[in-house]
């Protein structure tokens, strides 16, 4: 357990429109200087007040890794934002400050992958951006597959049209009727090929059916996708064993929420999406539904620990060290 992230004050120095709903927002130290260097896939949590509201939400770097003079972060508008992304959109300007994590890194572009295949949903292809800088850098073998729906809403589309590498792009607009077809991309992948998503929830679910039919191992395919679906699943009980007190969970509704409902213990949260490990809690008892991209594959078997921002018990009941 631990908390890999520090608090940083950044003042926003540009604003950019680049979709009707996303906006880039450029980040440098008050002070001037080189940020916290970040690797392609990288990702800082941007810590907002508002009113007595707090909101966290992590969000891709997407400049350059070799570019230390600044942070690019693209933001959409969500339609049932949380609070965060309609505070960015609507409240800050540039010349503000905010407070953002260091970065961290949960979507790394793998060392032994002799070709990397990104597919992006949508504002999914964020953390492509910073990631397509490093493969350039590397000489590595890449390809870049882009589905959004309309032409004007395919964010970065222009930018990423007239680089020098854009021969490995491919678009796909969903109103103009382009498909990605992932059976046929999949189905000829590379020996060796390691496959990354990001976007909404379907297209990650559809990238790893694809994978699994065509028999492509699991630990090569990769993917990320911040502000957590929201989980279905039933109620159940949470007993804190500290305290000795049980909380009941509602159906839909988080083990977080329940027990600040209840006031029923102190935890650290800092994302509440999974993604940033603080609230990571010990189960004694039971089996956790993990549904957080901050623990591995093996982690999440070995069910020794769970997200309970996101997270949820298999069963009726699950014990946890609170
Ligand atoms: S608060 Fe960040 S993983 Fe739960």
């Amino acid at each position: 357990m631990g908390n890999p992230y520090q608090s940083m004050r950044v003042t926003v120095t540009r604003i950019e429109d680049v979709t009707p709903q996303i906006k880039r927002f450029t980040m440098a130290l008050p002070e001037g200087g080189p940020m916290p260097g970040f690797s392609g896939g990288g990702h800082v949590i941007v810590q907002m007040e508002d009113g007595g509201r707090r909101y966290s939400n992590a969000y891709s770097l997407m400049n350059s890794p070799e570019d230390r003079s600044c942070y690019q972060i693209g933001v959409r508008r969500e339609e049932r934002s949380k609070g965060g992304s309609a505070f960015l959109h609507d409240k800050v300007r540039a010349g503000d400050t905010l407070t953002i994590t260091t970065p961290n890194n949960l979507f790394g572009l793998r060392e032994e992958a002799r070709r990397h295949v990104l597919i992006a949903g949508g504002i999914g292809i964020t953390p492509f951006m910073s990631q397509l800088h490093e493969l350039r850098r590397r000489g590595a073998d890449y390809e870049l597959h882009y589905a959004f729906r309309s032409p004007e809403h395919g964010a970065f589309r222009d930018e990423l049209a007239v680089v020098p590498d854009s021969g490995r792009f491919r678009f796909y607009a969903d109103s103009l009727g382009q498909k990605l077809d992932l059976g046929a991309l999949l189905g000829r992948l590379h020996d060796g090929a390691h496959v990354y998503v990001c976007g909404p929830q379907p297209l990650i679910e559809a990238v790893q059916d694809a994978a699994a039919a065509h028999g492509v191992p699991r630990e090569r395919v990769h993917w990320e996708q911040f502000a957590a679906a929201p989980q279905g699943g039933g109620a159940f009980s949470v007993v804190l064993a500290k305290s000795g007190r049980t909380v009941e969970v509602a159906s839909g509704e988080t083990i977080l929420k329940a027990i600040e409902r209840e006031n029923a213990a102190s935890v650290d949260c800092l994302c509440r999406e999974g993604v940033c490990g603080t609230c990571e809690t010990r189960i004694l008892e039971g089996e956790a539904q993990h549904c957080d991209q901050y623990l591995s594959d093996a982690e999440k078997a070995a069910q020794k620990t769970m997200m309970i921002c996101v997270s949820r018990a298999r069963g009726q009941r699950i014990v946890l060290d609170l």
